[in-house]
């Protein structure tokens, strides 16, 4: 298909990305939430949505299971919250690349704030980690964002951008779908706010021309906003050319909410 980057119905649909982090705690919530999307997306006259699901890890092979069924079968595709840095080694703890994507991952977060910030992921790290993701043939979602948008928040991204992407070639940066999500905008952050579309995308720029100057090439990846999506501004990120999609967190636990988001996305 003309411009599908995934292999699914991708065209011009906006990517929607479920981070369920350590949400919900049983696998009969985790049904519960995808048989109302199932429910919500039979409602639907023709296939209009592109759903990543990242469940807790524990969850993944019986949610994967549940994406290959019904409604979610074609708009639908499994990720992974976490990537060991390396494929075979031994990582008391760690899942390996080959496996998640034996247990049907196609996707992979990487560099998640709260990895970087409350378990102290390094850049170095997660630059690992993005290799490793590509290196096993899965699309990585790389997170990336400000602690605080301060005077000083343009040169904290670049370094985190440089960083994070070091050593990847423009062709490589062109197959990750990168996440714009400020620490500061994330619902579980002490006084968070979402983030504006108009400063999300003076964001979203320096990072286009950070990579642009490292890599002597303009790469295409997809960009994604993360931080207190919800009903009430799901469609003003959603709507706005400049991103391909949205990052949620909370809002994708709570079954009903998350398909008003759904009945947005798929009016647009
Ligand atoms: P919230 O949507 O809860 O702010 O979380 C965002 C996030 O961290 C998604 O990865």
């Amino acid at each position: 298909m003309a411009g599908d980057k995934s292999g699914e119905n991708t065209m011009k649909k906006k990517l929607i990305v479920s981070n369920w982090k350590m949400q919900p705690t049983t696998l009969a919530e985790a049904e519960q939430i995808l048989d109302l999307v199932d429910e919500y997306l039979g409602s639907l006259s023709e296939r209009e949505l592109n759903l990543v699901f990242c469940p807790p890890f524990v969850f993944t092979e019986e949610v994967g299971k549940i994406l290959k069924t019904s409604h979610l079968l074609h708009q639908s595709g499994l990720g992974a919250q976490d990537i060991s840095t390396d494929d075979r080694m031994a990582l008391t703890g760690e899942v390996s690349g080959p496996m998640l994507k034996k247990l049907g991952a196609r996707y992979v977060i990487v560099g998640h704030s709260e990895r970087r910030w409350k378990l102290g992921e390094s850049d170095e790290v997660v630059n690992k980690k993005l290799k490793a993701v590509l290196r096993n043939e899965m699309m990585p979602i790389v997170a990336v964002g400000e602690k605080t948008r301060d005077d000083n928040f343009e040169d904290f991204l670049k370094e985190q951008v440089l960083n994070t992407f070091a050593g990847l070639s423009a062709e490589e940066v062109a197959r990750c779908i990168i996440a714009y999500e400020p620490v500061w905008a994330i619902s579980t952050t002490p006084g968070a706010r979402p983030d504006t579309p108009e400063s999300a995308l003076e964001s979203v720029e320096v990072i286009k021309e950070t990579l642009a100057t490292a890599l002597q090439s303009t790469a295409l990846p997809r960009y994604l906003y993360g931080g207190s999506i919800t009903s009430v501004n799901a469609r003003e990120f959603l709507s706005n050319d400049g991103f391909d999609g949205v990052l949620i967190g909370g809002a994708s636990t709570n079954k009903e909410e998350f398909v008003k988001i759904l009945a947005i996305a798929s009016k647009l």
